[in-house]
């Protein structure tokens, strides 16, 4: 999957407070040295936390949880610490459970469920504590997840050949820190049956008509990726197929027309260095273009280049809380920073006054724009392509100025020019949904140094079997006001 739950470790507390630390230690490691080390604690991201025998040289371990005993083989080194991967487990902690599908993609279905819960909120405060430098964060009790299995509507499998499966072709996810090789995965455990089902499908098609999977070393072969989505209210389902360039031409695309069964089958053609599935050129082969789900009763038509929350479920339960934190009486002018196709900004409408939504990706702003009207919020509610950094203030010169703001950042959260831009604007309330606790916490210093007070940090649990943790947190602007600190 592209949200990154293949274990890869992620800034965290314990990597920033070892950066600084410049003591060379003695006896380092090597890339390619296998070791055995036992897994004392999780960094943030999923990976295990071990020191090394004599030394206490830092190595974090994919693949491996708190009490395991492994053995590891060394990748990424630095004065301070390592990476590692897990290639056997020695001695397993005592807290694994049996885990439903033995396959990569959903790390922490070796953890109870409740174990997985305290460690997220842990996660969030130590974030808030090290990283934010907030004594006593006032956090709020973690929202569990109503479904822990088969939640996901949207599903990044990778192809890649491989000798041993049927085909010479594999379909699933990358084991951590192998990005060439795949584990083919015909049950994952986070997708419904239909979507394993199509995945079948299409996995079946390629072997039957001998289709090459795209080889990440050579980079020859054709088949990429397959997108799935399916719209969990409306039971609409999306295949993408994700073609290499020269790919193509090997195609017998009526034969994949007919082996597919879903409501739109779309080929994208990528030659893309990174393992991405957005970008490249995207043709529609049979039925719709875009899948429709619904969030809150609203319906919204959704492009297949455009964000939408991978959990159903969640994301209403997400965006109650938001529109809780919000407080909209309905006189408030109301700005949805990073808006994807403007669900968050919608949901909140029947209680603002003016609604405007920021988000990069063209596609999405059609897709909010469309929605807005559908809904009747034409008049009031408006969408623009664009960068926040620059967007935003453009909007601020026109003279918008926002009561309310939300803000919704990629993994690496707000830069610090964004921070100054939205002090600039000077909302009285900010919501600020974050999907990394690691960006979070110095954005939400930055903001209190700006003088935001910090009202509530409340995670909530979006991805079941997975280290990924999603954390609203509300904002007020303090008695005083709020300053830029430093105008650039
Ligand atoms: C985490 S998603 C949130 C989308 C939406 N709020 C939702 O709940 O579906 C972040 C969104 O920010 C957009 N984005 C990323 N960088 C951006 C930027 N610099 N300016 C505007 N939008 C950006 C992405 O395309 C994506 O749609």
């Amino acid at each position: 999957m592209s949200d990154s739950s293949d274990g890869t470790v992620s800034a965290s507390p314990i990597k920033a407070e070892l950066a600084n630390d410049r003591t060379l230690v003695e006896g380092r490691p090597n890339r390619g040295d296998q070791i055995e080390l036992t897994v004392e604690s999780f960094a943030h991201g999923g990976a295990g936390v071990a020191r090394m025998d004599g030394t206490g040289y830092v190595v974090f371990v994919t693949g491996a949880i708190p009490g395991d005993r492994v053995l590891a083989e060394i990748g990424k080194r630095k004065r301070s610490f390592a990476e590692a991967r897990t290639i056997e487990l020695l001695e397993p902690s005592p807290d694994r459970v049996e885990p439903r599908g033995d396959h990569p993609g959903a790390p922490w279905q070796v953890l109870s469920y409740e174990r997985q819960l305290v460690e997220k909120a842990a996660q969030v405060k130590d974030a808030m504590v090290r990283l934010g430098q907030f004594e006593d964060p006032p956090m709020r009790d973690i929202v569990p997840a109503v479904e822990q299995w088969r939640y996901r509507n949207k599903i990044e499998f990778s192809f890649a050949p491989d000798a041993g499966a049927e085909g010479g072709i594999a379909c699933g996810f990358h084991p951590p820190g192998e990005w060439w090789r795949v584990v083919d995965v015909e049950d994952f455990v986070l997708a419904s049956e239909r979507m394993n089902a199509a995945r079948a499908q299409v996995v079946g098609w390629a072997r039957a008509h001998g289709v090459a999977a795209f080889d990440r070393k050579t980079r020859t072969g054709s088949l990429r990726n397959l997108v799935i989505r399916e719209g969990k209210r409306t039971g609409q389902l999306q295949v993408r197929l994700v073609v290499s360039e020269t790919g193509l031409r090997s195609l017998d695309l009526e034969s994949l027309i007919d082996a597919v069964d879903c409501d739109g089958l779309l080929l994208t053609r990528t030659s893309a260095e990174a393992e991405v599935t957005h970008g490249g050129e995207t043709i529609l082969l049979a039925g719709r273009e875009r899948l429709e789900e619904e969030l809150h009763g609203i319906t919204y038509r959704v492009s297949a280049e455009a964000f939408f929350q991978t959990n159903t479920e969640m994301a209403e339960e997400l965006y109650a809380l938001v529109r809780d934190a919000a407080a909209l009486e309905g006189w408030e002018r109301l700005v949805d920073l990073y808006c994807g196709i403007g669900t968050i900004g919608l949901t909140l409408a029947p209680r603002a006054a003016e609604l405007w939504g920021i988000e990069s990706i063209p596609q999405a702003i059609d897709d909010a724009m469309e929605a807005a009207q559908r809904e009747g919020y034409k008049d009031r509610a408006s969408f623009v392509v664009g960068d926040v950094r620059i967007a935003l203030p453009a909007l601020l010169e026109r003279g918008f100025k926002p009561d309310v703001a939300v803000v919704d950042p990629p993994r690496a959260g707000l830069s610090q020019k964004v921070v100054r831009r939205i002090v600039d604007a000077a909302p009285k309330r900010l919501v600020y949904v974050s999907c990394n606790p690691t960006t979070l916490a110095p954005n939400a210093r930055q903001l209190v140094d700006a003088g935001y007070v910090l009202q509530s940090v409340q995670p909530v649990d979006m991805f079941p079997q997975t280290p990924h943790i999603e954390t609203v947190a509300v904002f007020e602007r303090g008695p005083n006001g709020v300053q830029n600190p430093d105008r650039d």
